[in-house]
């Protein structure tokens, strides 16, 4: 047989072998993490208006509502630029075929904690479920309750237009084989450590990432290239040492910074939809978290 065929099936033997290898350890580690989650969920009921409130604290009325006048809440269609292309949120109300309204408990904390769709598939980072795989069961079974009362929006949202290679859902799989952890931590010392590192989502804009769009620590050490190629400051105890328990709290409410001027860009739409309407005493926790030095 010609060398150069030989090479070529050695060559695609080892693709397929080392494709197979990591399918299965990161369907082993979901899998893990989703039955833990399930057999907490067992015999929670979710609360309407509890899950409206883990909304706010988990951004998903930001990322998932146009701001467009007379947008319908969480109908999706809001444009989530990337280095690695264009993103359009989905859809995730009540409708049966254009959102969300068949799915299960079980479609839903899959999605949640370990981005895997009903189908099956590979959701893309871009929905920070890295973040949300510690949100409690609690807060996911609320979440659910009051998923299924948002009303229908029979409209699907446009598709991605992601660059090739990327554009296969199956190659996402290497990615969360190198930088998606779905380790189950429920542990937290206080509510604000649970509310920055589960539902906030904070270190997916506040710490660094490398060329390949994984995190490179949870530090909150900023992001020089943060969404839209914006800066993201440092939100660590020493970058945020001029700012007193109050002025933290202050700014997670309306946006006003220790210099008096108002945050713009991502962190209002952060504030307006999230943080700004979550119980005083949920902000208070979130800034005496992140001034304690316990995340650096
Ligand atoms: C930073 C923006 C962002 C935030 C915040 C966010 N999402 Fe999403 N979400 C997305 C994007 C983008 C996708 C599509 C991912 C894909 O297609 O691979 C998505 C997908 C989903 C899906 C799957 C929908 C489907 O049709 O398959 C569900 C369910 C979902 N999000 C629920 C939530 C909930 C609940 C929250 C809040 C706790 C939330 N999201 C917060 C951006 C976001
Ligand atoms: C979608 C990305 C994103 C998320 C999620 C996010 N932030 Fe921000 N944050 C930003 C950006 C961008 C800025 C800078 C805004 C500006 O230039 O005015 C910022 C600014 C801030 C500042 C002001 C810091 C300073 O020195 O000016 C604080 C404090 C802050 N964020 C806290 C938080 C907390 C707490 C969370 C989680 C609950 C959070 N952020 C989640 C993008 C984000």
């Amino acid at each position: 047989m010609n060398r150069v065929y030989l090479v070529v099936i050695v060559l695609c033997l080892l693709v397929l072998t080392v494709t197979g290898v990591v399918n299965y350890r990161v369907n082993y580690r979901q899998s893990v993490t989703i039955d833990t989650v399930m057999n907490d969920v067992r015999g929670l009921s979710g609360d309407v208006s509890r899950g409206h409130y883990a909304a706010y604290a988990g951004g998903c009325i930001a990322c998932h509502t146009h701001d467009v006048a007379g947008a319908a809440t969480l109908g999706g269609g809001v444009p989530i630029d990337t280095p690695f292309g264009s993103f359009f949120s989905p859809n995730i109300t009540s409708d049966d075929t254009a959102g969300i309204g068949t799915w299960s408990t079980r479609d839903f904390v899959r999605a949640m904690v370990v981005g895997i769709s009903p189908d099956g598939s590979h959701y893309y980072p871009t929905f920070p479920y890295t973040s949300y795989t510690v949100m409690s069961a609690q807060d996911l079974v609320d979440l659910k309750a009051w998923l299924d009362t948002v009303a229908p929006v029979p409209v699907k949202a446009p598709k991605h237009e992601v660059k090739w290679p990327l554009s296969i859902r199956g190659t996402l799989v290497f990615w969360k084989a190198l930088f998606a952890d779905f380790s189950r931590t429920t542990e937290f010392s206080t509510r604000g450590q649970y509310l920055v590192e589960g539902p906030g989502h904070c270190a997916e804009c506040h710490s660094p990432r490398h060329a390949l769009g994984g995190l490179l620590s949870r530090s909150l050490t900023g992001n020089p290239n943060g969404p839209d190629g914006q800066p993201v400051p440092a939100i660590t105890a020493t970058a945020l040492s001029g700012w007193t328990v109050e002025d933290l709290e202050l700014f997670l409410e309306v946006g006003m910074l220790i210099d008096g001027d108002f945050t713009g860009g991502h962190m209002a739409a952060v504030i307006e939809y999230g943080t700004g309407l979550l119980t005083a005493s949920d902000r208070r926790e979130i800034a005496q978290y992140l001034l304690s030095g316990d995340n650096n």
